[in-house]
């Protein structure tokens, strides 16, 4: 499989692929990860519990099972779900239960490397399973610091690749064979589940990351590793002094 490496080409790719997986996407997501994706997204909204009002802003928001999860855990919070490719962010509108807390959700088809948002905007962000996918990781985190408000907290949930001698084999060839052929196969389009394994094989290592995310201007910047290290959590603050964005 070509996975392009030019942003702007990487761009397009991913748009293309989520479009062809869409309506798949939420019964894959939970299938392949037996349930488990949604504790992580609980553990990630968690991370934000000290501010349960005003507004958060979801990058790569999807079919929105972050956004939802982050108005459910707070009454008082308002999220507004940005993702690029418009037949995700439909999937997921359509399948909003019809109460209250989906009101609180404003899904904003826009490009996470040019955030539609004003600077110093919002109390926190999130972005599940997404900087991945990013054409240009550190110009999506400058924009992710731009947005925040002084003392803001940026909390990234992404895979990572496990260390354990005993986890690693079963995990590679769980993700490299038996993923896309079951995916591939639901959902008619293989590619996409194979682009996931590769994506996920040249993503950056945990420490590389939070440097990324210090040189983007993030403060107290760790990491949480979740379920074997198959997943992390990757924490770091805006200054309280703000993000220097007039
Ligand atoms: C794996 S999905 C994650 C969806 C959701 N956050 C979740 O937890 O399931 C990645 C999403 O990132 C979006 N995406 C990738 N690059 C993007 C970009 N540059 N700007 C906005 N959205 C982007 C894709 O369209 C896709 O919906």
């Amino acid at each position: 499989m070509h996975t392009p490496q030019q942003p702007e080409e990487k761009k397009q790719f991913v748009r293309e692929k989520f479009s062809s997986i869409s309506t798949h996407y939420d019964l894959l997501n939970s299938l392949l990860s037996l349930h488990i994706d949604r504790y992580w997204r609980w553990r990630t909204t968690r991370q934000l519990k000290h501010a349960p009002n005003g507004w958060v802003l979801d990058l790569c928001a999807g079919t929105l099972p972050l956004a939802l999860e982050l108005t459910r855990q707070a009454p008082g919070r308002r999220v507004l779900a940005v993702d690029f490719c418009e037949d995700m962010l439909r999937a997921g509108i359509s399948r909003l239960p019809k109460d209250g807390v989906s009101r609180r959700i404003h899904p904003v088809c826009g490009d996470g490397e040019a955030i539609p948002v004003a600077s110093s905007s919002c109390k926190g962000c999130t972005i599940a399973f997404g900087i991945r996918n990013l054409g240009t990781a550190e110009r999506g985190l400058s924009e992710m610091h731009r947005i925040l408000e002084p003392g803001g907290r940026l909390i990234i949930l992404e895979f990572s690749r496990p260390t354990s001698p005993l986890i690693k084999p079963l995990y590679n060839f769980y993700l490299n064979k038996v993923l896309p052929v079951i995916a591939g196969r639901i959902s008619g389009d293989k590619e996409a589940y194979q682009y996931l394994a590769s994506s996920i094989a040249a993503f950056y290592e945990p420490q590389t990351l939070l440097g990324l995310m210090q040189a983007a201007g993030f403060q107290n910047v760790h990491r949480i590793a979740l379920t074997f290290g198959i997943v992390s959590m990757y924490i770091g603050d805006v200054s309280t002094k703000g993000n220097g964005v007039a």
